[in-house]
């Protein structure tokens, strides 16, 4: 496995990218705006392909990388269901497994520090974001915060981790890297607490100033898409409704772009094909499946994902490949849901 810690110093922030093997995929969490060329030049000396890009919660102290990183590599976007961006391309949820080629990793809603907190467990590590970090806690005091819900996340989930999982935050300020759950219960100050009470109490107790970053942060991290609108100028999208007057015309081809999970949890747009994102760039090419349907049939290629953010990036690549008919769902499956399109589970 490849495995990187990678830190910013201006918001000691960590960042983490990982990967199955040298020429494979890889995937990143938390990473930050201003190393976005770093990540890329490891990346590519690494010989990866950057698949997705994850962020553990809504950062108020530093702008994230997800944005550029998308834009830049067309990787996948991730965030919790929580998370009150305008765009992500892919939310998951407490038990979902978030993968890559030869990685998987468990979902665990952990919220306190924010309500939008989730970590990640691989194996013998958890990512545990700002939720648990080297002998502290995420504050619990904006972003609806709750020093209540963060006691249950560590004391009902990250500390039921076996005591050798390691733990790796999103920050630290004293330079250390890397703990364990069991070496935080033993050390960690503020778990040496015997009620939710004690520890809400603790927490109330900080008095902490606001991270510096904050009012830029918060609003800029919640701003991340956009690359929909854009398609919709060039007039390649449909709306959800327009959408549904297709379903099962001859002359069309609805072509689903989400991980084989993500159909078997919230369903299928009726006789559409799969036809996973990562493997857009093989299926678009001339000879790939797509390019050869579209010309062969000549049927009106419509794209979706779960928000409109893959297939918004899939249209413009179609679009250069030559396939001259594709367009997307603008929203994508959840704009079709809200407009209760029919769906097959
Ligand atoms: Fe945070």
């Amino acid at each position: 496995m490849i495995f990187r810690q990678l830190f910013d110093s201006v918001s000691s922030t960590y960042s983490y990218l990982l990967a199955s093997r040298q020429g494979g995929e890889a995937l990143i969490i938390d990473p930050v705006l201003e190393k976005v060329d770093r990540y890329l030049q490891l990346v590519a000396e690494l010989d990866l392909k950057l698949v997705k890009a994850v962020d553990t919660h809504i950062h108020a102290d530093h702008i994230t990388g997800l944005g550029a990183l998308r834009d830049r590599t067309h990787c996948i976007t991730v965030m919790g269901e929580m998370a009150k961006v305008d765009v992500v391309s892919m939310r998951v949820t407490e038990g979902d497994k978030l993968t890559i080629e030869g990685l998987a990793l468990d979902v665990l809603y952990t919220p306190g520090h924010t309500d939008d907190s989730y970590s990640y467990l691989m194996g013998d590590r958890v990512f545990t974001g700002d939720t648990l970090l080297i002998r502290g806690t995420g504050r619990t005091d904006f972003q609806n915060g709750s020093a209540q819900a963060q006691y249950q996340s560590l004391f009902g989930k990250l500390l039921k981790l076996p005591d050798e999982t390691l733990v790796y935050p999103a920050h630290d300020y004293k330079g250390d890297t890397v703990s364990s759950i069991g070496e935080e219960k033993r050390f960690n100050p503020r778990l040496q607490v015997k009620s939710v009470d004690e520890y809400v109490d603790l927490m109330s107790k900080l008095k902490l100033a606001n991270p510096k970053m904050m009012d830029v942060a918060v609003p800029a991290n919640m701003r991340q898409g956009l690359a929909q609108d854009e398609i919709a100028r060039k007039g390649w999208a449909v709306t959800a409704a327009q959408a549904m007057a297709l379903v099962g015309q001859p002359n069309v081809a609805l072509v689903d772009l989400r991980e084989r999970a993500e159909r078997e949890k919230h369903g299928t747009i009726p006789a559409s094909l799969h036809a996973p994102y990562p493997d857009l760039q093989e299926n678009i090419r001339p000879g790939g499946m797509l390019h050869e349907l579209a010309c062969a049939t000549g049927k009106r290629m419509v794209f979706y994902c779960a928000f409109g953010e893959r297939s918004a990036m899939a249209v413009q690549a179609a679009q250069d490949a030559g396939i001259a008919s594709a367009c997307h769902i603008h929203g994508g499956l959840d704009a079709w849901r809200k407009g209760n399109g029919p769906l097959v589970h």
